[in-house]
């Protein structure tokens, strides 16, 4: 099947939105807004009686009530559903199906927290782009993705999400990961709509704690939490879901400052905004609205142009609230013409089924495993490698130990928020490993710990075959002891180790980094054998790792490695590839360090030693932006084009990166800026450029940093507005946060 790219003309979508909302009804425009799961599984749950949530949606349908529907992947099911909501609908309207397309659809990329490690915006760009290529497919038009929300506390199972702490990262991942969704514009033939969440500020939510609220300051809205909102939509974004939380004492979903003077007005988003699944209903349970009439009519009038919900939307009310003059009907028109817009310049109303032999032939396309491949062995980190133990020369092993259940689990492997995977084609490490080493080499497995446990209620077991099995007759003793009896008669021992894929993610937020159950006395126990032991991590934000930074030789963080985890991990075990990924957030030491941020501001330091606690280091386990390779890399000073620049203008720094090496890696070259005084107090250092850089062994690259007014000015608590200061910066280039700041440059008024 082909697509022709959309080329309809703004005034052509003008002009078809006008039409259309000429002959609509107010009912009809509250359909357009509205949002409905079908869940096809809670058919023969009708409860009292009643409809069941999918018969529910089906009435809905019939009376021109659905603009569009979530969580639907398979293809023919889509093409029903689509066919029923066009035929339900007076004016033949079709709906946009959404779905939480994060890290892949059949084919699963490295979760996004990784995928921010590789600091390679063109391989997150080529991941999201098979994404939507496969999701398109089946008949979705629009991902719930990229969550673009600054993450500053790892307790908050959502870190795994996003690009983690810095605003800077954060905004290069999400506009790369919208240019991969989207393509260059709306209607890109086998792309989908890309809707940057949760507006905003629900990664501060307080303790960690899912959903609570927010208390984030005006000055880091506007430089921490909104930049990488303001690059997703530069790059185009078609949709932002808005936020569950109370910011500041009012909820993101009914925040009128928030949804109109900054997102419409500052950021000059013109797309549509969704709100969150229930976050409408929630404006009651929030103590903000007085009934769903009253939260529908507030959550419009704020920004929401559409309702997600599973039932009994609120948005039916808006037709009364249009009536009673709560909501003008402009407002109501602004919505609904947003959302026609996009289902037009989708080309919708032309091409609404797909072509279910096509999807199949895409979802088996072995060049997105290839990407996914990729991904993978661009994200990993190198944590540790004393003694240069990495890369493994497996033609000078005989015998490998590969140890912890989290080696062998297929949907470990691919990380959460996974729902049309494929586990036939999902590729563990013991089998990544096992298949690169080959039959000369005896691998064999011990899991040591139990291989599954529940300590709580995840909110996805609702879909099937998320539910792992409790294992019976488990013998923690014994199977310790066998792995480390395994481990003393190998050459070299594998520990794979980390955090069960339903231990992080949405509403999976923990109130310590611990590695979970007896894992740390499993890595204990096969250190103490002698064997040389490599320490692979999976998981989605900072663990406890304290003693195996001290006793362990090699650790490389792996995170969810994706559908091809296993043949990456493996090729950057066995040095086929050298790792380059880099930390996208501070690794403390314990939970009790967090929130621990590199780019904290300077204040009273009696001791002059930087230290904050009594008990425990001021300084991370791992700085940000830290990553080894197998690589040696040596970096030249920095060359500045200017010494000194006028406010508004701009300045080059060149620097000379050489592999001093002999074997050809990659290495993420950091710029960091400090300003030394100004308007407001500014952080120790700050991102202000990257580039990821392949150089040859022995050879030499040049790499070339811009600085101007985007990366200088700030918004000041002191002027409440964007200040650019005239003042002097000292700036470094280097392979992780803590180089040196040893260059200055000075901004003249
Ligand atoms: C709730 C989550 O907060 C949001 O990220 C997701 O897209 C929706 N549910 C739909 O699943």
């Amino acid at each position: 099947m082909t697509q022709q790219i959309n080329m309809t003309s703004d005034e052509d979508v003008r002009a078809r939105v006008d039409a259309l909302l000429a002959e609509m009804t107010s009912e009809e425009k509250a359909g357009q807004l509205t949002q409905y799961f079908y869940m096809d599984f809670m058919r023969d749950q009708s409860g009292d009686g009643g409809p069941s949530q999918p018969e529910m949606v089906e009435a809905a349908m019939a009376r021109s009530g659905v603009g569009s529907l979530l969580f639907l992947m398979d293809a023919a099911e889509i093409n029903r559903l689509q066919r029923a909501t066009i035929e339900g609908n007076r004016l033949g309207i079709p709906a946009l199906v959404g779905f939480d397309v994060i890290h892949g659809f059949r084919t699963i990329m490295p979760v996004p927290i990784a995928m921010a490690a590789s600091w390679d915006p063109d391989v997150i760009e080529q991941g999201q782009a098979v994404a939507a290529r496969e999701a398109r497919a089946v008949g979705i038009h629009w991902a719930f993705a990229p969550m673009v929300d600054i993450a500053r506390d790892p307790r908050w199972g959502r870190i795994i999400e996003g690009a983690g702490e810095d605003p800077y990262l954060g905004g290069a991942v999400a506009a790369a990961q919208v240019r991969g969704f989207q393509g260059g514009r709306l209607g890109t033939p086998e792309r989908v709509i890309a809707g940057p969440k949760h507006f905003a500020g629900y990664g501060a939510a307080q303790g960690g704690r899912d959903y609570d609220e927010s208390h984030i300051s005006d000055a880091e809205l506007w430089n921490v939490y909104f930049p990488p909102f303001r690059a997703a939509i530069e790059a185009g974004a078609g949709n932002i879901m808005s936020a569950y939380m109370d910011l500041n004492g009012v909820p993101a979903a009914g925040n009128r400052w928030l949804l109109n003077e900054v997102l419409r007005d500052a950021l000059g988003f013109d797309g549509f905004v969704v709100s969150d699944a229930q976050a409408v209903h929630n404006l009651v349970t929030q103590h903000f609205a007085a009934d769903l009439p009253d939260a529908a009519a507030r959550a419009l009038n704020a920004g929401n142009d559409m309702e997600m919900t599973f039932v009994d939307p609120a948005f039916d009310h808006l037709v009364a609230a249009v009536k009673a003059g709560r909501v003008s009907t402009e407002t109501l028109d602004a919505a609904v013409r947003r959302v026609l817009a996009a289902k037009i310049r989708l080309g919708l109303f032309e091409e609404p089924y797909v072509d279910e032999a096509y999807a199949t032939e895409v979802l088996a396309d072995p060049a997105h495993r290839a990407v996914a491949q990729l991904a993978a062995q661009r994200s990993a980190v190198l944590l540790r490698n004393e003694g240069d133990l990495l890369p493994l020369a497996a033609d000078e092993l005989s015998s490998i130990a590969v140890i912890g259940p989290l080696a062998d689990s297929q949907r470990d492997t691919l990380g959460p928020w996974i729902f049309n995977h494929d586990l036939a084609e999902t590729v563990t490490i013991l089998d990544g490993i096992k298949a690169r080493v080959g039959e000369g080499v005896e691998v064999r497995y011990a899991a040591g710990v139990r291989p599954s446990f529940r300590t709580f209620p995840s909110m996805f077991d609702m879909w099937s075959g998320n539910t792992p099995d409790e294992p019976e007759n488990f013998d923690d003793d014994a199977e310790i002891a066998a792995a480390a009896a395994l481990a003393q008669v190998s050459d070299v021992a594998i520990v794979v180790a980390g955090e069960w894929q339903n231990m992080i993610g949405e509403s999976a937020s923990r109130s310590s980094l611990e590695l979970p159950g007896r894992q740390l006395e499993l890595i204990q126990a096969v250190v103490a054998t002698g064997t040389p032991v490599v320490l692979l991590v999976m998981n989605g934000r900072p663990l406890d790792l304290r003693w195996p930074a001290e006793n362990v030789p090699a650790i490389l963080d792996v995170w969810y490695p994706g559908s091809q985890g296993g043949h990456a991990v493996a090729a950057l075990v066995f040095g086929d590839d050298s790792p380059a990924g880099k930390l996208p957030f501070t690794w403390p030491r314990t939970v009790g360090q967090v929130p621990i941020v590199y780019s904290h501001t300077r204040s009273h330091d009696p001791d002059k030693q930087g230290r904050r606690y009594w008990d425990e280091e001021s300084t991370p386990l791992y700085p940000f932006g830290h990553g080894l390779g197998y690589g040696a890399f040596s970096l030249g000073a920095p060359t500045l084009s200017a010494d000194s620049i006028a406010v508004g203008e701009t300045l080059t720094v060149t620097v000379t990166v050489t592999n001093t090496s002999n074997r050809s890696a990659e290495e993420v070259v950091q710029l960091y800026l400090h300003q030394r005084y100004g308007t407001s107090s500014r952080p120790v250092r700050e991102l202000k450029g990257f580039q990821r850089v392949a150089v040859a062994a022995g050879g030499s690259e040049t790499v070339e940093f811009t600085l101007g007014p985007d990366e200088l000015r700030y918004w000041s608590a002191a002027t409440r507005d964007w200040v650019q200061d005239a003042t002097t910066y000292d700036l470094g280039v280097g392979t992780d946060s803590t180089v040196e700041l040893d260059t200055t440059f000075v901004v003249t008024a």
